[in-house]
């Protein structure tokens, strides 16, 4: 079957420990009991699966914080309930804990109302956050923009500049052992001696897949905002203005990454 490979929006990839990829399932379920885990874009297709299997696999998980967008915190709980705990990949994990579903979820879940795009999340409840810095052992990023025509200033706060906030605050967090971000850029395979025709290069930071130019977020983001600021001055509308930044992250773009697809 071909596969599409194809190396879209800026983003970082950050890994701090790989001990959890290289454990078989026994060793994971024992390294995730008492853990805290903050799980960044709960309401998301990957996520979902993640939260569900978490406390499926192990129920001696400590805590689940669980990070949606959402104006307030019943609002941010609201959603949970519509679009995550009520969805039917939930039905395994209800009927095998019956009428004790409600309450295990409460005891294990507390959500969180949050932005990636802003630092700190946005965070406001100062307490909560304190308790988080204290508590938590382990970060999952999956919150992304994955849409591939999207606004520059959504796809730079999102999948870059959120993938930063995530990484302060998991520095931050007093007693964290794994940051895992889950990247909207991937490369396919694994390079077999001998078979791999394109071998990947390692790349250093900031340095773009085409050019000679190095690629600065925060020169980015400069550009970015100078954008918004042109087309405002122009008293351009909201439609324009949308219009004008998806054009101007194709521009971009294009300026630092070459698009491919590698049929094999
Ligand atoms: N799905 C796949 O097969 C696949 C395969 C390989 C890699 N990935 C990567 O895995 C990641 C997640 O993919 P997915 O398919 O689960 O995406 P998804 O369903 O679109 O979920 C993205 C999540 O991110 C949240 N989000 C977006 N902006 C946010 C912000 N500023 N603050 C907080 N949360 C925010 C969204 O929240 P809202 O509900 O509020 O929009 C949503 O919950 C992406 O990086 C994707 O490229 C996915």
């Amino acid at each position: 079957m071909p596969l599409p490979c194809t190396t879209v929006h800026y983003q970082v990839i950050f890994l701090l420990n790989f001990r959890f990829f290289t454990m078989d399932l026994g060793r994971v379920q024992h390294f995730l009991q008492g853990k805290n885990i903050l799980i960044i874009g709960a309401t998301g297709f990957l996520a979902k699966v993640f939260v569900e299997k978490v406390l499926r696999v192990q129920p001696e998980i400590n805590k689940l914080y669980l990070l949606l967008r959402a104006s307030n915190s019943d609002m941010a709980s609201q959603r949970l309930q519509n679009e995550v705990i009520q969805s039917d990949l939930f039905s395994v994990l209800r009927d095998k804990l019956g009428e004790d579903f409600d309450s295990f979820i409460s005891q294990k879940v507390v959500v969180v109302a949050g932005d990636i795009s802003l630092e700190n999340f946005g965070l406001i409840n100062v307490n909560l956050q304190n308790e988080m810095l204290e508590e938590i052992d382990i970060i999952v990023n999956f919150a992304a923009s994955t849409k591939f025509h999207e606004r520059f200033d959504t796809s730079m706060g999102v999948n870059t500049m959120g993938a930063l906030h995530v990484l302060n605050f998991a520095k931050n967090c007093h007693k964290i052992q794994l940051l895992l971000h889950i990247s909207t850029a991937y490369v396919c395979g694994e390079p077999q001696k001998g078979e791999t025709i394109i071998l990947e290069k390692p790349f250093e930071m900031g340095q773009p897949l085409k050019g000679t130019s190095k690629l600065d977020i925060h020169e980015e983001k400069k550009l970015m905002e100078n954008k918004i600021e042109e087309l405002r001055a122009k008293n351009a509308d909201e439609k324009t203005v949308k219009y004008g930044m998806k054009d101007y992250g194709i521009e971009r773009f294009v300026k630092f990454v070459s698009i491919c697809f590698l049929y094999i």
